[in-house]
């Protein structure tokens, strides 16, 4: 049965898409069957990170109310084959309920080794969707207060999570130590351990505009990040990636 994680925050802009495009690869080239599927309601983008612009014609919301089956609708990746993205509808349909989100992590824990949920921000009907079937969470917090703030509130609303896991992202060792605080500070902050921490990386942002999967850049920067978080999420143990 595959295993359902919710990629969340609270807080805006922290990574919650990158992250999820970027690990959600690096399972899928790790050999497990990976379906990541969009959640964020009316502002998606997953489609972008995963390098996979528009090519969704039917949406997750379409599955969850009936009206197409899951594997048409989940539109595979050409180079990675094993992994498939469900995109989200540009509206909240009032029919769709958390019990019909349960019933398609349901089917899809019977197709996938693990289903990445992107969450939208903010801890509204959005973020409850998004959490409501998940096993796990990846919390993705920057290391500035009210994005921990925000981790914080976030891990409360999780309460039901056996494993909540936060991912440090954007770090700059020289900004930390201008602030005069490290990745401890933070796990702290949040109440959460960590799982990995991802450096700040103008690839995250050049392979999204060029349409590429993060995974495609080789093993370095934020690329390696994710590759590490992939595989401690299959159990490997794998040492904290030091930043220079
Ligand atoms: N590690 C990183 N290094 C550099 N830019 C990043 C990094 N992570 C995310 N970004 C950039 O930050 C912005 C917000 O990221 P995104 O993943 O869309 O956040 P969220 O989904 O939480 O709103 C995007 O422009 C993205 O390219
Ligand atoms: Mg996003």
């Amino acid at each position: 049965m595959g295993t359902v994680i919710a990629v969340t925050s609270g807080k805006g802009g922290t990574g919650k898409t990158s992250i999820t495009g970027g690990v959600g690869a690096c399972l899928a080239l790790l050999d497990q069957n990976v379906l990541c599927i969009d959640m964020d309601i009316g502002l998606r983008n997953l489609d972008i990170s995963l390098g996979l612009s528009d090519r969704a014609l039917m949406d997750f919301s379409d599955v969850a109310l009936g009206h197409c089956p899951l594997t048409r609708a989940a539109v595979t990746h050409p180079e990675l084959k094993t992994l498939s993205l469900l995109t989200a509808p540009m509206y909240l349909p009032a029919a769709l309920t958390a019990d019909k989100v349960r019933a398609l992590l349901a089917t899809a824990r019977t197709l996938y080794d693990y289903i990445l949920i992107d969450s939208p921000a903010g801890l509204g009907p959005g973020f409850r969707l998004a959490t409501c079937g998940a096993d796990r969470a990846l919390v993705v917090a920057t290391n500035d207060a009210s994005s921990l703030r925000d981790a914080q509130r976030t891990v409360a609303e999780l309460s039901d999570l056996r494993q909540i896991h936060l991912v440090m992202n954007r770090i700059q060792p020289k900004l930390l130590r201008k602030l005069r605080t490290t990745i401890d500070d933070a796990m702290n902050a949040a109440g959460l351990p960590l799982i990995g921490v991802v450096p700040e990386d103008p690839q995250v942002i050049l392979c999204a505009n060029q349409g590429l999967p993060l995974a495609s850049q080789g093993r370095r920067g934020a690329s390696l990040a994710c590759w590490n978080i992939a595989q401690r999420i299959i159990g490997r143990q794998v040492p904290i990636m030091h930043i220079r």
